[in-house]
């Protein structure tokens, strides 16, 4: 089939999945993949998981949509959830990471305006990523999403992630007039980039010592991919804001901006709202994926299955005078090539059966379903170490 009716937005391999079932995938010639992408960062709990199906077309044979007009039970208890796993108290939910983004923003906005700053500014960080939305644009870096996207609402400053003395510099400058901090624990399409242990506590500090709004997007590293639940929490702090879509809903979309103290109750009615958000399928999915990931203990596998990973890939790949640096935390890991290699994604596919992820040309980055096991970890090892030395 040829894809000339949509829009050139992106370039799909010319590999096509028909079904899957857990960590597989199979393609329109029967082929079986292991899938080490979960739809980047989406299917934490496999594809087709059996409790999901059940759950989906259960939901879909009752109810599909009332509108926020009407309270909507699923809706209730998947906040009630969320907030019991986070320490968060309040949530609003949205289809997208960009809208939940686009939430936070706003929550922003309105906590600046309540304090009488004029223009509030959010801090954020170079080489973010928040969405692909007119705000989430102008919060994230990087010519390549932002080129021809010119006069975005400047209401940012940057700067460089992890570090420290930069926000002292800026606090300075424009201290009265900053509202919050939107950052990533780990940067993820920027490739897997981590800073210092002690960053977020150190950021927390600041947030409260300024009465900023500490916001952090998760919507890559939350719902148990690095080995807790959310990525703060190996720090030990709480935010004030924080947002999720992708693993939340396994593929149905679904994303929710999270808030607690002065910024969980700032949106009255009428200042925001979505059609969809919020509906009974992706709701009663969300609450699903969570006690699936509870019951099957896939946050301690992401945290055992991808030290494990990283110890493999390591002392596999030890020798390989291209790998420049690996680093992850759980199931998020990145390997830094010095060269990009040509191909690559599609070799791992095509000869080893394996589905990758490259992002910024040179960082190879897994993520593989919570669900990983053992024996699987080696299939990645050898498919990704193979890969590299063809
Ligand atoms: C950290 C982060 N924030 C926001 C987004 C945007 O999410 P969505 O594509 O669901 O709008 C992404 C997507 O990759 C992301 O990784």
């Amino acid at each position: 089939m040829t894809a000339t009716c949509l829009m050139t937005t992106y370039q799909p391999l010319a590999l096509s999945f028909t079904h899957g079932l857990g960590t597989r995938l199979w393609d329109q010639d029967g082929r079986e993949y292991l899938d080490a992408v979960a739809g980047v960062a989406v299917t934490n709990v496999g594809h087709s998981h059996p409790r999901l199906v059940a759950a989906i077309s259960e939901q879909a044979g009752l109810l599909l949509h009332t509108s926020n007009l009407y309270s909507i039970d699923w809706q209730q208890r998947l906040a009630q959830k969320l907030t019991q796993l986070s320490g968060l108290e309040r949530v609003f939910f949205n289809n997208s990471g960009a809208e939940a983004n686009e939430t936070a923003l706003k929550l922003a906005r309105l906590y600046g305006w309540h304090k009488g700053i004029e223009q509030p500014l959010v801090v954020v960080m170079e080489n973010a990523f928040h969405g692909r939305t007119l705000g989430t644009l102008s919060a994230s870096d990087g010519p390549a999403v932002r080129l021809g996207f010119n006069r975005l609402p400047g209401d940012f400053i940057k700067v460089p992630f992890g570090d420290l003395a930069a926000l002292e510099d800026i606090q300075q400058a424009h201290g009265e007039r900053i509202a919050a901090i939107l950052v990533e624990p780990i940067q993820g399409e920027s490739g897997v980039q981590m800073a210092s242990p002690g960053y977020l506590k150190a950021l927390r500090q600041l947030c409260s010592r300024r009465a900023w709004l500490l916001m952090l997007d998760e919507i890559q590293t939350g719902i148990g991919r690095t080995g807790q639940w959310f990525a703060f929490q190996h720090e030990g702090i709480v935010p004030d804001v924080m947002t999720l879509a992708k693993g939340l809903g396994n593929g149905v979309p679904i994303g929710a901006c999270l808030a607690r103290g002065k910024a969980a109750e700032l949106f009255t009615p009428g200042s925001h709202g979505s059609t969809f958000g919020g509906n009974p399928l992706a709701c009663r999915v969300g609450c699903t994926v969570l006690d699936i990931i509870q019951e099957q203990d896939l946050v301690g596998n992401a945290r055992r299955q991808g030290e494990h990973l990283i110890g493999r890939l390591r002392a596999e790949l030890a020798d390989n005078p291209n790998v420049l640096a690996i680093r992850g935390q759980g199931l998020m890991i990145g390997i830094e090539l010095k060269q990009p290699v040509r191909d690559l994604v599609l070799r791992a596919a095509r000869d080893h059966g394996l589905l990758i992820n490259v992002t910024r040309g040179k960082t190879i980055r897994l993520l593989p379903p919570l669900t990983i096991d053992g024996r699987e970890i080696e299939m990645i090892v050898r498919g990704v170490s193979r890969s590299l030395v063809q």
